[in-house]
């Protein structure tokens, strides 16, 4: 209690509560001389310790105490009776309705001042525990909160740079179609059909972006609808994507896929050709050699396998234990390293898929197998 103690007492007699107001002179003491009285005064003060006589005319000492204690208000105020009556029968009756300790008349004033800095002590200690255990709780919860938060937020990152990563290709090839634009056009040499060309080009590619926004608003929860679509057809959307690049390093792509019919979330599946492409035309790029990249298709008992091979030299040593761990790279700048962590979790997680790789003698042999569970078949 960090306030003084405020005692109300209650007797029908003034002169005890002379009496009883002279030993308590320390702590802040309300008088009343009657329950009527005294029920009023609760309603109004916030009262530490009751002491109440039992004998009182209307109502009696007894009735007091069950009104207070069956008030949600005053319930936890600690009730001590003070009486002349000292048969066994009175004296449990008053501890039965909630009475915390009983003083018989004629009492020893250092008795009743002990006792009743007994029980502002107790009521003391139980309300520092309270307020002890609720401010554990509320710094309880606002630590869970803030986890919560946190782990939002973790998530929000993850997802901006898996938005950034995908976004990196189809922007390079915008500003390549601009630039050839702008020289053909300063060279005189624009056609209307060319340019016509180019910007269904572009738009394909702005396409392909937007397309990813909303691939990625239910990539982290992925409860959309699986689509059948053709391995085949989609692989050469994403060549056609990386076109411009491809071309600019001349890099010979040879697509060996048969058609196949596959169940499942079709963009997604398309990222993950994307960055198995684009690390192999990095690789070629970074081992300065003629470079190509070769796509083909098997059935592999219960699944159907995508296999991705290159000549660029294949995995550094370095990076064979830690290739599709989140931001492990050797692009330095150039790279993330997120492209082949999504990609298992695209594979895997999404479609219950395999996602491996071997090194070849000239360079890597990336395979990304679906089951047929997912009503893979040859058409
Ligand atoms: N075909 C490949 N040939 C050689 N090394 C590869 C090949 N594919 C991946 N790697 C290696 O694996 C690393 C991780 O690839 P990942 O796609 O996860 O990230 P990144 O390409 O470095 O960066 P990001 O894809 O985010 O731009 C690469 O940095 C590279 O060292
Ligand atoms: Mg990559």
């Amino acid at each position: 209690m960090s306030h003084k103690p405020t005692i109300l007492v209650i007797d029908d007699t003034e002169s005890n509560l002379d009496m009883l107001m002279a030993i308590l002179k320390n702590y802040d003491v309300i008088p009343a001389l009657s329950g009527k009285e005294a029920l009023e005064i609760v309603k109004n003060e916030k009262i530490d310790l009751i002491l109440l006589d039992i004998m009182m005319p209307e109502m009696d000492g007894y009735e007091v105490c069950r009104r207070l204690k069956s008030e949600e208000a005053t319930r936890s105020i600690p009730i001590i009776f003070i009486t002349a009556k000292t048969d066994e029968e009175s004296i449990e009756l008053g501890y039965s309705i909630g009475g915390i300790d009983y003083v018989t008349k004629p009492f020893k004033p250092r008795e009743l001042l002990a006792r009743a800095k007994t029980q502002l002590d107790l009521k003391g200690y139980q309300e520092s525990l309270e307020a002890q255990v609720e401010s554990e709780i509320s710094q309880r919860l606002a630590q869970e909160k803030m986890l919560i938060q946190n782990a939002k937020l973790a998530e929000m990152g993850e997802m901006m740079g898996a938005i950034a990563h995908q976004w990196k290709q189809p922007i390079s090839a915008i500003s390549l179609f601009v630039m050839n634009l702008e020289s053909e056009a300063e060279q005189g040499k624009l056609s209307l059909d060319s340019l016509r060309e180019m910007v269904s080009k572009i738009n394909h590619q702005l396409l392909f972006l937007s397309e990813t926004i909303d691939d990625f608003r239910h990539f982290f929860k992925p409860d959309k609808e699986r689509v059948l679509f053709d391995l085949k057809d989609e692989v050469k959307r994403v060549i056609d994507i990386l076109a411009p690049q491809l071309l600019l390093h001349k890099i010979e792509v040879k697509c060996e896929i048969e058609n196949h019919l596959l169940e499942g979330y079709k963009n997604e599946f398309k990222q993950v050709v994307l960055n198995l492409i684009n690390n192999s035309k990095d690789a070629i790029i970074e081992h300065g050699i003629e470079g190509f990249i070769r796509l083909y298709s098997r059935i592999e008992g219960e699944f159907l396998a995508l296999y991705v091979e290159d000549n660029g030299g294949g995995i550094a040593p370095e990076m064979l234990n830690q290739i599709f761990t989140p931001h492990h790279s050797t692009k330095g700048e150039a790279g993330t390293g997120i492209g082949l962590s999504l990609a298992k979790k695209i594979i895997t997680e999404h479609h219950q898929g395999e996602i491996s790789f071997s090194n070849t003698d000239q360079g890597a042999l990336f395979r990304v197998a679906l089951p047929k569970s997912y009503r893979l078949f040859k058409e």
